[in-house]
């Protein structure tokens, strides 16, 4: 039985984290944020915040310094945003759907913080996007 209480944590993080986990190129990123209704005189600015802050990675996961956790692709915080294990926060989800390849309830979720509180939500975007000219990727 030690065994098994012993084991059982890792294969469950693996199980969360790495299942389903993609890393998107900009082009095929570009497509996907097209495809989820993403205005395209915007794209410029999500593909180069989504690169800044998940290098496009739909699994990441960044522990805050609050000891909340950013989210996926669009790095959503789940202390505001989603709740574990039920729908629930702002967006009224579970956490868990940010971290998978579908990134739709990740894009419906991420247009609602941009809404309220702008690309400045996102210190990544603050770095390394703000005040460029982010024309539409050339794909
Ligand atoms: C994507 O993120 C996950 C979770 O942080 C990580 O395990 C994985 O190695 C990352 N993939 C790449 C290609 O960086």
């Amino acid at each position: 039985m030690k065994k098994v209480d012993f084991f059982t944590p890792i294969v469950l993080v693996l199980l969360v984290y790495d299942v389903e986990a993609k890393v998107f190129t900009k082009c095929g990123l570009t497509k996907e944020l097209l495809n989820n209704g993403f205005e395209r005189s915007y794209v410029g600015n999500w593909v180069c915040m989504i690169e800044s802050e998940s290098a496009k990675n739909t699994s990441k996961v960044t522990e805050r310094a609050d000891r909340s956790k950013s989210l996926g692709l669009f790095q959503i915080n789940d202390k505001v945003w989603c709740k574990w294990g039920a729908a629930g926060g702002k967006c009224q989800v579970k956490c868990e759907t940010f971290l998978d390849e579908d990134i739709k309830d990740d894009s419906k979720c991420a247009k609602k913080v941009q809404k309220d509180l702008g690309f400045r939500a996102w210190e990544g975007w603050m770095r390394s996007c703000y005040r460029r000219t982010l024309p539409f990727p050339n794909c």
